[in-house]
């Protein structure tokens, strides 16, 4: 098990540290136990880590999702609570259609609807909801997209954040 849970993360650091054509980096994560749903269709920016080091964590990632830049996927979470420092894990899944701004965190074991927007620098941690638009430490929900005949018509942002 040990030795698995080594490779997995081999892996994943050899995708995000090497400047690899994105094919490649989706085919080292896909080693490495992310299960993308089209991986054609999925671009994972430089810089990216998906942790997924544990045998009992998964994440997936759907279609035409873009993940920009130095994003930080995480599957295993400090227990707040706990003394000593106890960790636990979980599981990331991310639909169709999603972006995710350069520089995010997912810091929880979360759901990150499809059609979801995510603002470079967000903080997530908790679930995004699909077809919206979230931004902030933490990322709170600021607008909802409106898609029409396939286009993206408009972006209301809330300005009471
Ligand atoms: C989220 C994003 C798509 C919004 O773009 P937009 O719809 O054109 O929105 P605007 O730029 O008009 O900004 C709307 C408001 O959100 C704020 N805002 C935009 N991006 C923000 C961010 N990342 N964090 C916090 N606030 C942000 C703006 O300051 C503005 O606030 P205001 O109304 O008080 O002036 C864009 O800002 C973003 O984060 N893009 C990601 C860039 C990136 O990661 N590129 C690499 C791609 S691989």
């Amino acid at each position: 098990m040990k030795s698995r849970s080594f490779r997995r993360t081999f892996l994943c650091y050899l995708a995000c540290y090497f400047p690899l054509p994105n094919r490649l980096r989706v085919a080292l994560h896909q080693l490495a136990g992310v299960h993308f749903e089209n991986p054609g269709k999925v671009f994972v920016g430089y810089g990216v880590f998906i942790d997924i080091y544990s045998h009992d964590c998964s994440v997936a990632i759907g279609e035409h999702c873009i993940i920009g830049t130095g994003t930080r996927i995480y599957t295993h979470y400090l227990d707040g609570g706990a003394i000593p420092h106890t960790f636990y894990e979980g599981s990331v899944n991310i639909g169709d259609r999603v972006f995710i701004g350069t520089n995010t965190v997912v810091a929880k074991p979360v759901t990150i609807g499809s059609g979801a927007v995510v603002a470079a620098n967000s903080l997530i941690t908790r679930d995004v909801p699909s077809y919206s638009v979230v931004m902030g430490v933490p990322a709170r929900v600021v607008a909802e997209r409106e898609i029409k005949k396939g286009i993206d018509v408009r972006v209301k942002i809330n300005k009471q954040r």
